[in-house]
């Protein structure tokens, strides 16, 4: 594992500090975009992300290119030492074209196409749309492909939503043919038998529709796929026309948490990762559970290319879409910002520089509010973080040492919602991932998000909760892995289905089975007020006691060859394993058969870590809220403390030495965080190199 990236552009080797620039809406007034450049200045921002949604304003009418103000704007950046990301126009198009080429527009899965409007409301199959984009992206390209300023190149904006034209259709129907060659093998994999949903031609295919086919899981598991690859393959054209110019610019695309898209597969067309990052800070005074989740987007996203990722957006005040647009109390744009830095970000950039004027984004935080002027206290904070980021510019391209991994496949979280199974009214996939990955977070554990198609090599521990859709080979995976010495926690409503949505036959956990030596024979729902509970037997080897509660799921399990840790406590499940342990190999595999709380996973991962011999951030334990989380090139450890807690805290330090990176002065035992308070320090790596 490299322990030391190459900056995402060789032009700009320090951490990347800035925002989405629309100065297409100001160029009416000229003097506000030289403000914009002093203002920037101040800020202490490196780079803009130009041109998003610039599409009107750069081919008014079709074949009329008007690329003077574009000129001015990277020649103006450049000239004051400012980059850009420059964008292609694609997430939303001019009208002239919506209204010449009406099959440009996205049709929604009710077959009626939408009208000319919003963003991001365009067919990704439409030829005409293809061919518009090429045009405007090979211009911009030969264009700008060269320009000093340009660091890279931002594809359309947050790729998302499906469409359902007839285009989408032929194009879903010949995917289907390449996928499985024949009608027959397709009918299997879907079992269409079941309500006589058997296809006798290709053209009976349709993808799911409110008024339609829901039903037959395999294809809307398909549909979904399909999307995704139809996405990728828009993405990949679009790329295709800025690459020729000049190769060496990186390409990202801005993604953010949307389900639909399965982000781990369209990561092979880009070169950068960035994403989109909206938390709604302050909902409680205790922000460490949101906090949590937010780490465990960075880490996935940082996961997706195992390098550093950038954060491409964020807001630097609050935003206008949240049921409560709350505004970042003081510290939180400091924290929230390092924390992303924190999990491998190696930029911090906004949406957006300057407050829009109108429409529906003009209350949306902005670097430059309406005032128009540095003497804003949203202001202030992006410029002490700019002089911040400038500071410890040093960590640039350091990797995130990771030893233990969840795993999260975007075709499991489909399945598994889809499934109809024992809790429809809340599976609460994400919610428990979320939740075994925050006992990590909160012992300062880093952590990669894997997909089960990527290397399980380096891990020491591997968390697969309701890992529902199991492939064979990722069960063969997982046995080679546990069987090699690594350590596997898995849980309820695991290996139940195949990349079909068919289920395995001769008892679940499918091809877990042997692995973790239960069988799994029955599983019930709970309504929200029932409990059981789970009851740690006397002498369990992780040397945990008493009882903890179960809630929301219960599975019957039946030990074949493991070693029970608990039991069930109540109603008919008295009794029975509801803890278990199967060593193999030189490894070990837990399996959880219920849902149980933090209390629980806290206790459970303190010991199975342990155990696992996983490293943590720091050897001391961590005070309620707050986060501890490295990044190493092998020789300097960076050790970011970040007090999300709500509360002042007193952190501990373990044996090492520390030099605080902003005074450099070494650091003594004990480490006082305030409210919303972040400390960056540095020691010798306790990693190897590579
Ligand atoms: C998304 C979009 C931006 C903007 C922000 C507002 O991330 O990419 O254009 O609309 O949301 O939060
Ligand atoms: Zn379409």
């Amino acid at each position: 594992m490299t322990r030391q990236h190459a900056p995402i552009s060789p032009k700009l080797p320090g951490l990347m500090h800035g925002a989405d620039y629309n100065p297409d809406q100001w160029l009416h007034d000229p003097a506000v975009l030289e403000e914009d450049v002093r203002l920037m200045k101040l800020a202490g921002c490196n780079v803009m992300a130009v041109g998003i949604f610039s599409w009107a304003s750069l081919e008014p009418n079709e074949g009329q290119f008007t690329f003077e103000w574009m000129d001015q704007l990277l020649d103006r950046l450049h000239a004051n030492g400012i980059f850009a990301w420059l964008a292609t126009p694609s997430g939303a198009r001019p009208a002239w074209m919506s209204q010449k080429y009406p099959e440009v527009l996205r049709v929604e899965s009710n077959r009626v196409r939408n009208l000319h409007g919003m963003r991001h409301n365009h067919c990704y199959t439409s030829p005409v749309y293809r061919e518009k984009t090429s045009l405007i992206n090979r211009k911009l390209a030969e264009r700008y492909g060269n320009h000093p300023a340009v660091v890279g190149w931002h594809i359309s904006n947050e790729f998302g939503g499906d469409c359902h034209c007839d285009y989408c259709q032929v194009a879903f129907r010949d995917w289907l043919k390449a996928k499985y060659g024949s009608l027959d093998a397709l009918n299997r994999a879907w079992w269409t038998a079941f309500w006589a949903h058997t296809y006798t031609s290709w053209d009976q295919i349709e993808s799911p529709a409110p008024h339609g086919e829901t039903m037959v899981h395999g294809l809307n598991l398909d549909w979904r796929r399909f999307v995704t690859s139809q996405t990728i393959d828009f993405c990949r054209h679009e790329i295709d026309s800025v690459r020729s110019v000049n190769p060496s610019l990186p390409a990202t695309a801005n993604m953010h948490m949307i389900e639909g898209l399965d982000y781990r597969k369209f990561s092979e067309v880009l070169d950068v990762i960035s994403w989109d990052s909206y938390p709604t800070w302050h909902d409680y005074k205790d922000d460490s559970q949101l906090a949590a989740s937010v780490a465990f987007y960075h880490d996935l996203f940082r996961s997706l290319k195992q390098k550093p990722f950038m954060l491409m957006e964020s807001t630097p005040s609050l935003t206008n879409w949240q049921p409560v647009s709350k505004l970042k109390r003081p510290g939180m744009h400091q924290l929230s910002s390092l924390q992303a830095v924190a999990h491998g970000s190696d930029s911090v950039q906004y949406f957006q520089w300057r407050k829009s004027r109108g429409s529906s984004e003009k209350f949306h935080g902005a670097v430059i509010d309406h005032a128009g002027h540095e003497n804003t206290r949203v202001f202030q904070d992006v410029a002490h973080l700019g002089q911040t980021l400038n500071h410890i510019s040093e960590i640039v391209g350091t990797a995130t040492p990771a030893e233990t991994a969840i795993l999260f496949d975007w075709d499991n979280r489909w399945a598994l919602k889809d499934s109809q199974g024992p809790r429809n009214m809340g599976i609460k996939y994400e919610e428990t991932v979320y939740a075994h990955h925050r006992a990590l977070w909160k012992q300062g554990i880093a952590t990669d998000i894997i997909g089960s198609e990527d290397s399980f090599d380096g891990y020491r521990l591997i968390v697969a909760p309701m890992l529902y859709l199991c492939r064979e080979e990722t069960g063969s995976k997982l046995q080679q892995f546990v069987e090699q010495g690594g350590t596997l926690v898995s849980t309820y409503w695991s290996g139940i289905v195949n990349e079909s949505d068919l289920c395995h036959l001769g008892g679940f956990p499918g091809p877990l089975r042997k692995t973790l030596g239960i069988w799994a024979e029955e599983i019930e729902g709970l309504y929200d007020d029932d409990r059981n509970g789970l009851k740690m037997l006397n002498d369990n080897v992780l040397g945990l006691s008493g009882t903890y509660e179960a809630h929301e799921i219960c599975e019957l399990i039946h030990t074949e060859g493991a070693e029970v840790l608990g039991v069930y406590t109540d109603d008919f499940y008295v009794g029975r394993p509801a803890l278990t342990l199967n060593r193999l190999g030189h490894g070990r595999a837990y399996y959880i058969a219920t849902r149980l709380k933090e209390d629980f996973l806290s206790d459970f991962y303190a010991t199975v870590t342990a155990e696992a011999g996983v490293n943590r951030a720091l050897q001391t334990k961590l005070p309620q809220g707050v986060s501890a989380t490295v990044r190493t090139n092998g020789t300097t450890d960076y050790v970011f403390l970040m007090n999300f807690s709500g509360e002042p805290q007193q952190v501990e330090l373990d044996e090492r030495n520390y030099t605080d990176m902003e005074t450099g002065d070494s650091v003594s035992s004990t480490i006082g965080l305030p409210v919303n308070g972040v400390r960056l320090l540095k020691r010798q790596s306790t990693y190897s190199e590579s």
